[in-house]
């Protein structure tokens, strides 16, 4: 956008706006490119043009939390200029951006001549910016104790879970031992294979609850994972009367295999569970470019409703179900996210949804 159109430009008189105009020094900022770090000297209020800016906050194990985003025609670093204080966040371009800076001096100094509308009108945003980042602080705590909670839920499910599990194995291998005929040890060995999911689930939800998603990267065929998938949900499709449609190239991407199947099976139940009953069709499909593997999974369901549209991928975001926790999408995505790859979706009403998942076909991670 125009700097002389920027929201902060209109809290002043034309020909003070004009000299802040002029004084303002654009910088553009590459993707991922540090604005300022936590704890350094604030000299400078900026306004953004184009761009995202994201604040973070270091934790523990230098790892950062983000308190707040601030886009075009927002202002940021305000706080640390009027009171003098160091900057209490990092701030890093998101993608590239176009910033303005206006330095401290100059900034007070306009600040002295302003109206004292114009001023209440700037203090409104800023007060504005406090409460939505103090209400983003309340979430994510809020979030994190949730998560404490599901842990600690998942941990005794799976300690519960054990002994009936390896009760339906033995009498899995008990039945295959008794029938050798194929068939009986075709459905035997389905059964052991869901017993084993089943453990491989929670363990995958307690370690998401934990936030640590450690993969096992190898080689993967796509072609054999389908297969797999399919043979896995065969009987889960039939009941629900959903057609599955794979077509699929032979792409062999690095990834670990029992989570990639994780990922299908969240996107795809969720599917089969929007059909509500009613049957329907799923299509997945993957394709390849240079460096992406892409996995399409299509359905032809009534479309994600509009009200959690926005932050679908986010945890506990859950909508018309009695029994959904809402992890389902957010575990998928962290796991997209661990492969350094991307989902994003598109669904249109009654129409149905597309989620679009890309991996890297090769590993580019530095040796260390
Ligand atoms: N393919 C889809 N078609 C229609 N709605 C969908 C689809 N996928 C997801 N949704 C909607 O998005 C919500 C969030 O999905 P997500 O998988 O994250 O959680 P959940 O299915 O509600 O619970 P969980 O997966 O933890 O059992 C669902 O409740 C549903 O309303
Ligand atoms: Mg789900």
């Amino acid at each position: 956008m125009d700097l002389a159109s920027h929201r902060f430009m209109s809290y002043f008189e034309p020909e003070q706006a004009a000299h802040l105009c002029q004084i303002a020094i654009v910088v553009s900022f590459a993707e991922e490119t540090l604005v300022f770090e936590e704890g350094e000297a604030a000299d400078f209020l900026y306004l953004v043009l184009d761009g995202e800016v994201e604040f973070s906050k270091r934790i523990e194990n230098n790892k950062y939390q983000t308190v707040a985003v601030a886009k075009p025609d927002d202002f940021f670093g305000e706080l640390g200029v009027l009171d003098g204080e160091p900057r209490s966040a990092r701030a890093v371009a998101r993608g590239s951006s176009t910033l303005a800076k206006i330095c401290r001096e100059e900034l007070i100094e306009a600040l002295q001549f302003a109206k004292g509308s114009s001023v209440l009108q700037m203090f409104n945003f800023i007060i504005k910016n406090l409460r939505s980042t103090t209400d983003q602080y309340v979430n994510q705590f809020v979030h994190k104790q949730k998560m404490v909670l599901v842990g600690e839920m998942v941990s005794t499910i799976i300690h519960d879970f054990k002994s009936p599990f390896t009760g339906i194995k033995l009498s899995s291998e008990m039945l295959k031992e008794m029938h050798p005929d194929e068939e009986t040890q075709e459905w035997c060995e389905l059964i052991q294979l869901q017993v084993q999911r089943m453990l491989g689930m929670a363990e995958e939800v307690l370690e998401f609850s934990r936030g640590n998603s450690a993969l096992t990267k190898k080689p993967v065929n796509l072609i054999q994972t389908l297969q797999q998938f399919e043979k896995l949900n065969r009987v889960y499709f039939e009941a629900a009367k959903v057609e599955l449609i794979i077509r699929v190239t032979e792409v062999i991407v690095e990834a670990d295999e029992n989570k990639i199947l994780r990922v299908l099976q969240n996107l795809v139940g969720n599917a089969v569970e929007a059909f509500g009953g009613r049957g329907g069709r799923v299509e997945i499909a993957v394709t390849q470019s240079e460096e992406w593997a892409e996995i399409n999974i299509y359905d032809n369901g009534p479309g994600i409703p509009q009200a959690i549209k926005e932050k679908l991928f986010e945890p506990f975001v859950t909508y018309g179900k009695r029994t959904g926790t809402g992890l389902g999408t957010a575990i998928a995505k962290s796991i997209v996210d661990a492969h350094k790859g991307k989902i994003t979706y598109e669904s249109e009403d009654k129409k149905g949804t597309t989620f679009y998942i890309r991996l890297p076909k090769i590993t580019n991670e530095p040796i260390e």
